[in-house]
């Protein structure tokens, strides 16, 4: 069942809560585990080429919805590119976050599962999940709960864009890969990634080492093929417009570390269409 969520902070700071709550959901977790070095994980120097995209796909002052808005690292330069972002988000960790860091209280946002949170009123020209967020949510069942939510939330016209990562160099590891990422002078991060071809899903064993303290965290994805999340996407209601390799308009091709697809709702006409 849906829950249903008044926009009505549009241009404050104020953010709103969903009815149920998402209480210890995996993105709780997620955000418990990892909201304060996430900012150290994905350094916001791609915001801002994240956002000047998003905000040329849409007219001026458009009304945009981010499922999983984090804190902030697109949601806030895509307010100052000119959209009006609202987010859904499951952890409270994280929105506290992005509050700080919304000094200009721009972004409004509801605290909830992205799988059935309806912010009203719910006509967004875009709506969009990047980050690999999508695949977060670990069975095919959520994945299009989400993305029939998304289209749901569509204005006429409104676009969906999905950021994701290609799975190929994940589907054929034979053994587990170890990174180590150092994330600040005395941080560091230790990832220990495994995949399973079988189910489709990709396991991160985040080490984080600080002074005197060393913490886990496991994030599992569900990834889809590309032409997979198609299908997914037709499910949901939604049809592929197009589907490109970056946020610079690169070309998706063969070795693609990603792709940015933009989907329509299904009953409108292709651009362009008589
Ligand atoms: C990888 S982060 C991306 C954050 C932000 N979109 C960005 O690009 O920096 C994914 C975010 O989605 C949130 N999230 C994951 N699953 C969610 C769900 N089902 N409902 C709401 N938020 C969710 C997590 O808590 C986390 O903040």
């Amino acid at each position: 069942m849906s829950q249903t969520i008044d926009d009505t902070t549009a241009g404050g700071a104020d953010r709103s809560r969903s009815g149920a709550g998402p209480g210890t959901g995996p993105a709780e977790k997620y955000g418990d585990a990892l909201a304060d070095v996430y900012d150290l994980m994905y350094p916001w120097a791609e915001g801002p080429v994240i956002a000047q995209r998003l905000a040329g796909l849409v007219p001026p002052g458009s009304r945009a919805l981010e499922l999983g808005i984090g804190t902030g690292r697109v949601a806030i330069p895509a307010a100052r590119a000119g959209l009006r972002v609202h987010g859904v988000e499951g952890s409270a960790k994280m929105l506290d976050i992005l509050a700080r860091h919304d000094r200009e209280g721009v972004i409004t946002t509801t605290h909830g599962d992205f799988t059935d949170t309806v912010v009203e009123p719910a006509a967004f020209d875009l709506v969009y999940v990047v980050c690999n967020t999508l695949f977060m949510l670990t069975s095919a069942d959520a994945q299009i709960a989400a993305l029939t939510v998304g289209r749901r939330q569509l204005a006429p016209g409104g676009i969906l864009v999905v950021e994701a990562y290609d799975p190929s160099p994940f589907h054929t590891l034979e053994r587990p890969i170890v990174q180590a990422r150092h994330l600040a002078a005395d941080t560091l991060m230790i990832d220990t990634v495994s995949c399973d071809p079988v189910e489709q899903s990709v396991v991160e064993i985040h080490t984080l080492i600080r002074p005197g303290t060393v913490d886990t965290f496991v994030e599992v994805s569900n990834y889809r093929w590309p032409r997979e999340l198609d299908a997914l996407a037709r499910l949901a209601g939604l049809r592929l417009v197009t589907r490109e390799g970056g946020w610079q308009g690169e070309p998706f091709v063969q070795g693609s570390p990603r792709h940015v697809s933009i989907y329509r709702a299904a009953e409108e006409p292709a651009p362009g269409a008589p």
